[in-house]
């Protein structure tokens, strides 16, 4: 996730206003989507691009970003995903004589062989970014066509994965071209001027009218025109149609029009949870990853919060997908588990921030040992990355809240594609089923979205029920249980109900002791027809005592009968779980949250880091 501005002014604004300030003040309302390096490039007399590593504040006092004049410009704020974050994986990104500069937000799945083509074409690469192939790529459609924008649509027709990309040049310089697909893309349309943004804040202090561009849109923008095709339809698209009025005030808009970030966040999860798998079909340590445990004696997997329930579902996934056992733990607990440890062992530490100091020092300890170590992050260079051996990244973007949404279930996808292919590599995954848990991965953001769309109409109310009550269990069995557990840290976390989740099986033995008339509990069914059959037993037991049986479950479960309110999931293979169970008990926590009046974005006695022991 990286944040991309363009603006294009006609000579009058050229004259008001400074493309530099106009760049780099957009810039800062699109840090929040990332700040390990910027750059902007400009069309002066010609081509010109200052870049570097560092905070944008920090980066104007030594490149002068605000100073820089000119008609035409892009800007790029950077959440690194391929390539550490440095001043030459910084974008703007250039091809070989340095006619084209590009911007980028997404991910490119095909990059390597996109790469390897060219560099046996001659090109010769600065970064280690996937975004440079683009600008050598048009270099490359140039050379035969002569024509700029034919060049970038070619160009656009060859990427898979995600993308939001600007592209100016000094052969064309009143003119910013622009091709979108599951990143997000803007135009502001002026009075005698036009930009680009990834978001609505980074233009709203210049104009209030705008287009949301579409997945496949491609185009340019002049100072006077926005022109734009459907690559889908190969139809132009009228963009006067699509011209809509921002009501919103600007801190409104710093969150999408969402009342809070934690909502925003929780919608951003389609987008997500596909740009991980794409980072993650791409990723070259992925088979390291799995040497390391297929060679290894025990695995280990740990984290603290929601990213051990993140752990746990590794465990599970792990063990019934390939038959080895995983062993799964609490990082603050790593003591218990050190003597028993040794060279060969590997273990995976999973932390979204890389910075939390329990697992840091489980990683430290475990490592002393001789373990190897694979990291699952979201922050690139972190602590935890920075000390392991393979790291593996998903790539959630930044997250605001407090509470982790987005960070879980981008961390699932990736650990459930690493169960698979470990499954694989082993030889104990069923040729159909591996087929199967990839399949449901590939289409893990239509999940996601139909999962949302399904818990809107229900989740206020059953967050309304739980809510009015101190206490509720969240109840589940195999892989529903550390999803049951995510549910019931989140209400905890944002809400302050009392929630505690166990394995439904445990409930009988000691906890149905506090259940009484309308005492909450909500059921986690997985799509497993063995585990729903135990669960029903579990239902009736709780409804026999008269509490308010809530159910999370896949579409048509035998469980509807029985509960109060059932929650329908799309089906879709048990491993995928925390995909499709979590985001609607997301929601009844956040609704729950708002009801109590609650602000879910700063749950008290919280931090988003936790570097203490
Ligand atoms: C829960 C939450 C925390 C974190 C935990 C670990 O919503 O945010 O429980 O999951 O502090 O943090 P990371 O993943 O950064 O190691």
């Amino acid at each position: 996730m990286c944040g991309i501005i363009g603006a294009c002014l006609g000579s009058q604004a050229c004259m008001n206003l400074l493309i530099g300030e106009i760049i780099f003040n957009g810039l800062l309302r699109l840090e929040y989507r990332g700040y390990d390096s910027a750059g902007v490039a400009v069309i002066a007399d010609e081509l010109m691009v200052r870049k570097g590593k560092g905070k944008l504040i920090e980066l104007n006092a030594r490149l002068s970003f605000k100073e820089l004049r000119g008609c035409t410009g892009i800007g790029h704020t950077r959440w690194a995903t391929h390539g550490v974050p440095n001043d030459i994986n910084a974008h703007p990104h250039v091809d070989c004589r340095k006619m084209f500069a590009v911007v980028h937000n997404g991910v490119l799945e095909n990059f390597s062989e996109l790469k390897r083509v060219l560099k046996n074409r001659g090109h010769v690469f600065a970064s280690d970014t996937d975004t440079e192939v683009i600008p050598h790529l048009v270099e490359e459609h140039y050379y035969r066509t002569g024509n700029v924008y034919e060049s970038f649509k070619e160009a656009v027709k060859t990427l898979k994965g995600s993308y939001a990309i600007l592209l100016v040049t000094s052969l064309e310089p009143f003119k910013i071209f622009f091709a979108k697909k599951d990143s997000p893309l803007i135009i502001g349309l002026g009075e005698g001027f036009n930009l680009l943004a990834s978001d609505i804040p980074a233009v709203l202090s210049h104009t209030r009218s705008v287009v949301v561009i579409r997945d496949y849109w491609v185009g340019f923008i002049t100072p006077d025109e926005a022109f734009v095709e459907d690559l889908a339809s190969g139809r132009r698209v009228e963009v006067k149609d699509y011209i809509r009025t921002v009501e919103w005030s600007l801190s409104e808009a710093e969150k999408s029009g969402y009342p809070h970030f934690m909502l925003k966040e929780i919608y951003e999860q389609p987008r997500a949870v596909m740009e991980t798998l794409y980072g993650a079909l791409n990723d070259q340590l992925i088979p390291e990853a799995i040497k390391l445990l297929t060679d290894a004696g025990k695995i280990y997997v740990t984290g603290a919060g929601t990213s051990f329930h993140a752990a746990e579902h590794f465990s599970i996934t792990g063990t019934r997908l390939a038959g080895k056992p995983i062993i799964s733990f609490i990082s603050s607990e790593y003591d218990t588990y050190l003597p028993a440890t040794g060279e060969g062992d590997v273990l995976i530490v999973v932390s979204q921030s890389g910075e939390t100091m329990d697992s840091l020092k489980a990683l430290r300890a475990f490592k002393r040992r001789g373990v190897r170590i694979i990291a699952v992050s979201n922050v690139i260079d972190s602590a935890i990355p920075r000390e392991s051996h393979v790291t593996l990244y998903t790539r959630a973007g930044p997250e605001i809240g407090v509470a982790a949404t987005k960070t879980f279930t981008t961390q699932t996808t990736l650990l459930t594609y690493l169960a698979v292919r470990l499954g694989e590599a082993v030889g104990r995954l069923d040729v159909g089923e591996g087929r199967e848990i990839l399949g449901n991965i590939r289409s893990a953001g239509s999940l996601v979205k139909e999962a949302l769309e399904s818990a809107e109409k229900l989740a206020k109310k059953m967050a309304t029920a739980i809510s009015r009550s101190s206490s509720a269990y969240y109840l589940s069995r195999g892989v529903g249980v550390p999803v049951a557990k995510e549910g019931a840290l989140k209400i905890k976390e944002v809400a302050y109900v009392h929630a505690e989740s166990y394995p439904a099986g445990e409930s009988k033995h000691g906890p149905i002791a506090l259940v009484e008339n309308s005492f909450p509990v909500v059921f986690v069914i997985p799509n497993d027809s063995y585990l729903e059959a135990l669960l029903l037993g579990n239902i009736e037991e709780m409804k026999a005592r008269g509490a308010y049986v809530v159910g999370v479950g896949p579409e048509g479960s035998r469980t509807m009968e029985l509960l109060n309110e059932f929650l329908p999931v799309p089906r879709a293979h048990w491993a995928l779980a925390p995909v499709t169970h979590t985001v609607p008990l997301q929601l009844i926590a956040y609704y729950a949250a708002v009801e109590k009046g609650f602000d879910p974005d700063k749950p008290r006695n919280l931090a988003k880091t936790v570097t203490v022991e």
